[in-house]
């Protein structure tokens, strides 16, 4: 008797210990990255990036990071990656955390965090340019084995208040992975730049990618702090004309469809003339003839007329996509 209870007893204490094991994530402690940093990979863009504490204990779990923007404007986003990008302006410097977490189990307490931050870029107040529009046009390019459509932009800006008289400002925008400096300055009396225009661009008027203006500056008395403005393109003032082709095929389509309509109404009147004045029945000669009338029946139904029209629509859907990129 005695014997059996403690067999009970260490099996019980050996359960204990085994379920303990089972269940590590009491005793899991995640530890924060290390090496995080911050680096400028482009106007108005920077790149996160930071590495696993080698010291992590691994124990088959996902574990990914937790980031979050604290600066210019928060944000807040998750990823298995060890490195992330991100677009913002950056003349009022950028702070970021970030933190390990268990990827599939939020309820699980994450790492503490760690920080980076960048501190804004140096100049006086006021120095700055302001009020910052711009406009972009797209025009239709005629010449074969160019682009298709060529875009401009123009923008236009005040001079920063307490900007020194012989201040001169740099326009730069970015769209993608291409930046461009104007070229093209328009100037106050003072001969400071004050508006900018490119003829052309390498903005795609199609594409996602925000648009991206910098503009920085330099003078002998003052520090020029620079100004970021990002723009979404379809929010921009964008005329995108529609080229004479487009409208031509749109035109084209049109018509057939028409065409088709009436013919299809046509026929259904036919249809309804000869149910309402039936012709002379004459005697069937034989059975192959009865097939074929059947036939004929079946092919004036609303099926066939149905799926002519569908036809033509999905042809020339086609045909605009292709011409418009
Ligand atoms: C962190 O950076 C230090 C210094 O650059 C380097 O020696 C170390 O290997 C890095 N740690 C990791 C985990 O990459
Ligand atoms: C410039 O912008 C400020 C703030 O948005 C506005 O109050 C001011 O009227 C603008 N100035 C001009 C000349 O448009
Ligand atoms: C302005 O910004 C451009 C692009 O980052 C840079 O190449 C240039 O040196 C800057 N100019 C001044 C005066 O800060």
């Amino acid at each position: 008797m005695i014997i059996m209870a403690a067999a009970l007893l260490i099996l019980f204490g050996a359960t204990v210990i085994l379920q303990a094991d089972l269940l590590p994530d009491k005793k899991f402690v995640l530890l924060p990255p290390v090496n995080f940093t911050i680096k400028i990979t482009g106007l108005a863009q920077v790149l996160l990036r930071w590495e696993p504490d080698p010291h992590q204990e691994q124990r088959n779990v996902n574990l990914g990071y937790r980031v979050r923007i604290n600066a210019p404007q928060e944000d807040d986003y998750e990823t298995r990656d060890t490195e992330s990008q991100c677009v913002t302006i950056l003349h009022k410097g950028f702070s970021a955390s970030v933190q390990t977490i268990f990827w599939n189990e939020h309820s699980l307490p994450a790492s503490s965090w760690v920080s980076a931050e960048m501190k804004d870029p140096p100049g006086s107040p006021g120095t700055s340019i302001a009020n910052l529009t711009c406009t972009t046009n797209t025009v239709e390019n005629n010449y074969v084995h160019l682009r298709r459509y060529q875009v401009s932009l123009r923008c236009t800006w005040l001079v920063g208040q307490d900007a020194p008289e012989d201040t001169q400002y740099f326009l730069y925008y970015r769209y993608g992975s291409w930046t461009e400096e104007c070229q093209e300055y328009n100037k106050d009396t003072l001969k400071r730049n004050t508006a900018c225009w490119f003829p052309r661009t390498f903005i795609n008027s199609k594409g996602r990618d925000r648009l991206v203006v910098h503009v920085n500056g330099s003078s002998r008395h003052a520090a020029i702090k620079p100004f970021d403005q990002l723009f979404d393109l379809h929010a921009i003032g964008n005329d995108e004309p529609t080229s004479s082709l487009e409208w031509f095929i749109i035109a084209l389509m049109a018509a057939i469809c028409f065409v088709l309509l009436i013919f299809s109404f046509i026929c259904r009147i036919c249809h309804v003339w000869t149910k309402l004045f039936p012709p002379v029945p004459a005697p069937k000669s034989n059975i192959k003839d009865l097939f074929v009338s059947t036939n004929y029946e079946k092919a004036g139904s609303n099926e066939t007329e149905i799926e002519d029209i569908s036809y033509v629509e999905e042809a020339g859907f086609e045909i605009l996509e292709d011409s418009v990129f």
